[in-house]
């Protein structure tokens, strides 16, 4: 609830519902329809409680502005590994926005998310990569040094079996021509965050430039497939 402007007014945000699913929470909505009215209206367009987005934002954009630290963090640090390793300009960026989709948007089926939202600026091969590493980072690959996540065991436990489209995605990859793309880009993912370590966003700006399609009219403005996932970044607490 903000003073927007010169019109001093309550704006509500209303939680989005998938958020909300199985959490035992009481159902919010009603309550905040029944409050409007007067100078009390829905959250629309920019929240003021958020940084200001660029009218054109660009891909960094939503990393310094939207994301949240942590994801920030994981996507800068897995990216400087790979870039330390001498790794191909393609996994490096691989590696930056593997787990885009929770940055701001939505952690579940996050690799395919993410594919989503970047394929149409990318090659091919980067959103690829993205979708798969998702269901890679379940099986262990020994000829690259790549095991099962210990964090994965204090995630799931012991006893976890990803489901059938989780294997069934990992067997299609493993046949694949682009398998060692997404490969690497578990091999640089890290398992966990590295204190003090920050990672300066300006390290990668050649990287993007060269491999990241920045559309004229910025992310989400430009009529594509997915502008719409980027305009919920920018305006998440949008009730419509
Ligand atoms: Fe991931
Ligand atoms: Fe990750």
């Amino acid at each position: 609830m903000n003073d927007v402007g010169n019109t001093p007014r309550r704006r509500l945000i209303v939680p989005q519902p998938i958020g909300q699913l199985g959490r035992d929470l009481p159902d919010e909505e009603n309550a905040l329809f029944a409050q409007l009215g007067g100078e009390t209206v829905f959250m629309m367009g920019d929240n003021p409680a958020l940084p200001t987005m660029p009218e054109k934002p660009q891909l960094m954009d939503f990393y310094r502005l939207r994301f949240r630290a942590m994801a920030r963090n994981h996507l800068l640090q897995s990216a400087k590994l790979a870039l330390d390793a001498g790794l191909d300009e393609k996994v490096v960026l691989a590696c930056l926005l593997h787990d885009i989709a929770m940055g701001a948007l939505i952690r579940t089926d996050h690799g395919y998310w993410g594919a989503q939202l970047i394929a149409p600026y990318v090659d091919e091969e980067i959103a690829w990569a993205v979708r798969y590493h998702q269901a890679l980072r379940f099986y262990p690959d020994a000829s690259v040094g790549y095991a099962y996540p210990d964090a994965y065991v204090r995630f799931f436990g012991p006893d976890y079996v990803p489901p059938a489209y989780i294997r069934a995605a990992y067997e299609e990859a493993r046949s694949h021509r682009w398998y060692m793309t997404s490969r690497l880009v578990t091999l640089n993912d890290l398992y966990s965050f590295e204190d003090g370590v920050v990672v300066d966003p300006e390290l990668f700006t050649d990287i993007v430039g060269r491999h990241f399609r920045q559309p004229r009219e910025g992310l989400g403005f430009d009529n594509s497939p997915v502008a719409h996932m980027w305009r919920s970044m920018i305006w998440p607490n949008n009730p419509l």
